[in-house]
């Protein structure tokens, strides 16, 4: 629901989604008769996938995050944590930092994942264009990270990529009156253990 609000508010990043899934054959409405999406579709659609990063980067649904208890006394950022203190990893916190994602962090800007390249294997981080000088991160924290990070997280987000680009390719999108402008929806959204949006997300469906 947010990547609907994300793209109303970026008319730009909406427009090169549906240039994406036009130039792949899946968008309705256009001369040439649409085909249906395919698994084989879901690892193409490189700029939607980007959107979906990017969405869950500044809107993180499972908001709560990650809690680990601490088996011994640990060092972190140079303080020290005693064992068996409760510590919560906000995914909000760190996939705003500016030290990874650079000046425009809090920006919604898909892009940054387009130039994301791997770096030396063995060390699990990757590099983008723009981000010369730091080791960001290959996903966004969404899902966390290590043994115990998410383990539904491939179908999140094949879930995603199947109803955004079903969506998108078969109708055109609109906020109805009654919600708002794009950034008022945006304000509303309420941060508890997953995300919500109190009035929910009524739209103006138009078949393309
Ligand atoms: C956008 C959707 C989702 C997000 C953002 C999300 C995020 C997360 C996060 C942050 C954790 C905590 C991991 C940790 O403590 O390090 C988690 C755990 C978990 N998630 Fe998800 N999740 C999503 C969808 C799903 C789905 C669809 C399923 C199941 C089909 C699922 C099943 C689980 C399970 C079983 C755990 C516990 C893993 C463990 O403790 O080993 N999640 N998820």
């Amino acid at each position: 629901m947010a990547a609907l609000v994300l793209l109303m508010r970026h008319p730009s990043v909406l427009n090169k989604v549906e240039t994406e899934l036009k130039d792949a054959g899946l968008m309705h409405g256009c001369e040439i008769p649409p085909r249906a999406l395919t698994w084989a579709d879901l690892g193409q659609l490189t700029y939607l996938n980007a959107v979906i990063k990017e969405t869950l980067r500044l809107w993180p649904s499972a908001s709560l995050g990650t809690w680990r208890r601490t088996h011994r006394d640990t060092k972190i950022c140079g303080y020290v944590v005693p064992a068996g203190c409760t510590v919560g990893l906000c995914p909000c916190a760190v996939d705003i930092n500016k030290a990874v994602y650079g000046e425009d962090a809090e920006e919604f800007r898909p892009d940054r994942w387009l130039s994301v390249q791997a770096c030396e294997p063995e060390c699990g981080h990757t590099k983008t264009s723009d981000m010369h000088n730091v080791k960001s991160l290959k996903e966004p924290f969404a899902f966390s990270m290590g043994p115990r990070d998410c383990v539904g997280q491939s179908l999140a987000r094949m879930e995603m990529q199947v109803f955004l680009a079903t969506m998108l390719s078969h109708f055109q999108l609109h906020l109805a009156p009654r919600m708002g402008s794009p950034e008022e929806v945006l304000s509303s959204i309420r941060y508890h253990i997953t995300l919500c949006m109190p009035q929910g997300l009524w739209m103006k469906v138009v078949p393309r």
